[in-house]
């Protein structure tokens, strides 16, 4: 089976979490710092908060502009649960907004409508990887007082503008859960540029301590630390963060590969009539963390094809989720999402990973061209 991503692990990860082992200092330490350093260098932030996910990463980020309940943070409901998930958690509305076809991003156009004298933030979503146009998310909300945060889970190493996506984020944050291109097992970021904010971020990610439990065991005297608000234990351990410089130091190489792939499919897909990949906005590149595509409007039902597709030895997946429609969200009140439903329906995720041959390719395309091109019955067998 021809998997829809394998994460790029070697035993240099093994070494590096191996050697966090040996030192005796497994939790939240120096290798933390060192991983927080280059990674936030490496998007152009001055500052990076390690966590132990993107979805505590983005309920850090929402938590401290003081987002409450009462208040509205607009979100894609084209994203993982977790965009939508992280603004409940501080007793706030997620409002759904809706996406634009060709990158399945918000846009100005598409949250203009659905700001409110409530809106607090506006959280965008580089979808899958590709940058969405943040410089006009920021043009439309700065002047009414309503910060934009980066939902980046997917979108380490994609480009805006010419610099890496994240470079002036307001608050980004970032996934190293092994669907993305850079993993920690389980693990995130928070980037900033704001020095009082990382502060605060780094209180909030351990329990409130004003002094972290690392300096003080580092530290020579006996330090005793106050709590000084309640907040939560949001940390990430030394091993992970020993993967993640490795990881980091392969990150370009890793894109360099997925981008390599993602233009060989462009060429094989121009044979499937009617189906549209993924491509870069004229703004930016993405990273093609996943490599979708839109089906053609009479193609059949999508379980079929995914059906189809493993029959002949494909994993492929459905197209990124719309949170409006799952069962947690029910009832959940909002505006139609008629672009959001369609991009959910009607796309799907090709396999695409680092050691992915030619061969595999040419299979998936095939396979894919055989399910949308085969009657019904015959797909089933
Ligand atoms: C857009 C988006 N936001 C947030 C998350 C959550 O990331 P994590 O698994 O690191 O909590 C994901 C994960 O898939 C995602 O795709």
């Amino acid at each position: 089976m021809i998997p829809v991503m394998r994460p790029l692990l070697g035993e240099e990860e093994a070494l590096a979490a191996a050697e966090a082992v040996r030192s005796g200092w497994v939790a939240q330490g120096p290798r933390v710092r060192e991983f927080e350093e280059a990674f936030a260098a490496s998007v152009g932030a001055r500052h990076g908060v390690a966590v132990s996910s993107c979805t505590t990463g983005l309920h850090l980020a929402v938590h401290l502009l003081g987002v409450g309940p009462g208040d509205e943070v607009v979100v894609p409901s084209l994203s993982f649960i977790a965009t939508a998930n992280a603004v409940r958690y501080t007793g706030a509305t997620p409002v759904f907004a809706d996406v634009d076809a060709a990158t399945g991003n918000l846009t100005a156009a598409t949250v203009e409508p659905v700001l409110t004298a409530r809106t607090r933030a506006v959280m965008v979503v580089h979808q899958a990887g590709v940058p969405a146009d943040v410089e006009a998310l920021k043009a439309l909300c700065e002047p009414r007082g309503i910060p934009v945060i980066e939902d980046a889970a997917c979108a380490a190493g994609s480009t805006y503008q010419g610099k890496p996506v994240g470079t002036n984020a307001v608050l980004a944050a970032w996934s190293f859960h092994p669907r993305k291109l850079l993993t920690t097992g389980e693990g995130g970021m928070v980037t900033t540029d704001d020095a009082d904010w990382a502060v605060r971020l780094k209180r909030l990610r351990e329990h409130g301590m004003s002094v972290s439990a690392a300096d003080r065991h580092h530290g020579g005297s006996a330090v005793i630390e106050q709590y000084l608000e309640t907040a939560f234990n949001y940390r990430m351990t030394d091993i992970q963060a020993a993967v993640g410089l490795v990881q980091l130091s392969k990150l370009d190489a890793i894109i360099a590969r997925r981008r390599e792939l993602a233009a060989r499919y462009h060429e094989l897909l121009a044979g499937v009539p009617g189906v549209t990949a993924v491509r870069d906005p004229e703004y930016g590149t993405t990273n093609y963390q996943s490599f979708w595509v839109w089906l053609p409007g009479e193609a059949p039902d999508r379980q079929e094809i995914l059906a189809g597709l493993a029959e002949r030895g494909v994993s492929a997946r459905r197209g990124i989720m719309a949170s409006h429609l799952e069962p947690a969200y029910e009832g959940h009140p909002g505006a139609p999402l008629p672009v959001t439903e369609a991009f959910t329906a009607r796309t799907l995720i090709l396999p695409l990973f680092h050691d992915m041959t030619n061969d595999d390719q040419d299979t998936v395309v095939s396979a894919l061209s055989e399910t949308l091109h085969t009657p019904h019955l015959t797909v089933r067998g």
